[in-house]
């Protein structure tokens, strides 16, 4: 459970798009720190609540962004992240429902390799094409 940590490798050169990925990145730590500290259970809930509105409203805009420079993979990415919201909500149902079965810890490295992974794999793909580097 390594604490994550922005780098400018991370950009993808819109600023609003960078700052929302921050923010992820803030909420993650935020969750990280909850855990050292023992943190009670509504401190969690609230930030895994905050996790999952902040992601629906950050996949909308990177999907808008997408649409608006006509990306062509931009159907795959939207399935990618049909398929992390609908895992979160998952882990939050877990949370309420079965909170014996939640592992903080699980799910702090679960969503931060993803939050990683698909930023710098994913994300950075759209990249050239906001830019206006690549036509569509
Ligand atoms: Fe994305
Ligand atoms: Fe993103």
């Amino acid at each position: 459970m390594a604490l994550l940590h922005w780098r400018d490798n991370m950009s993808v050169g819109v600023e609003a798009v960078d700052n929302d990925h921050k923010h992820l990145v803030d909420l993650l730590n935020k969750l990280h720190f909850l855990r050292l500290a023992g943190a009670d259970r509504a401190s969690v809930g609230e930030v895994l609540e905050e996790l999952l509105r902040y992601t629906e409203y950050h996949f909308e805009r990177e999907e808008k962004l997408m649409e608006s420079c006509s990306y062509p993979d931009l159907a795959d990415h939207r399935e990618l992240h049909q398929d992390l919201a609908r895992k979160l909500w998952e882990y939050t149902k877990t949370f309420e429902d079965r909170p014996d079965s939640f592992d903080i810890e699980t799910f702090y490295d679960f969503l931060s390799d993803w939050l990683l992974v698909h930023v710098l794999e994913k994300d950075m793909k759209y990249k050239p094409y906001v830019l206006g580097e690549v036509d569509a």
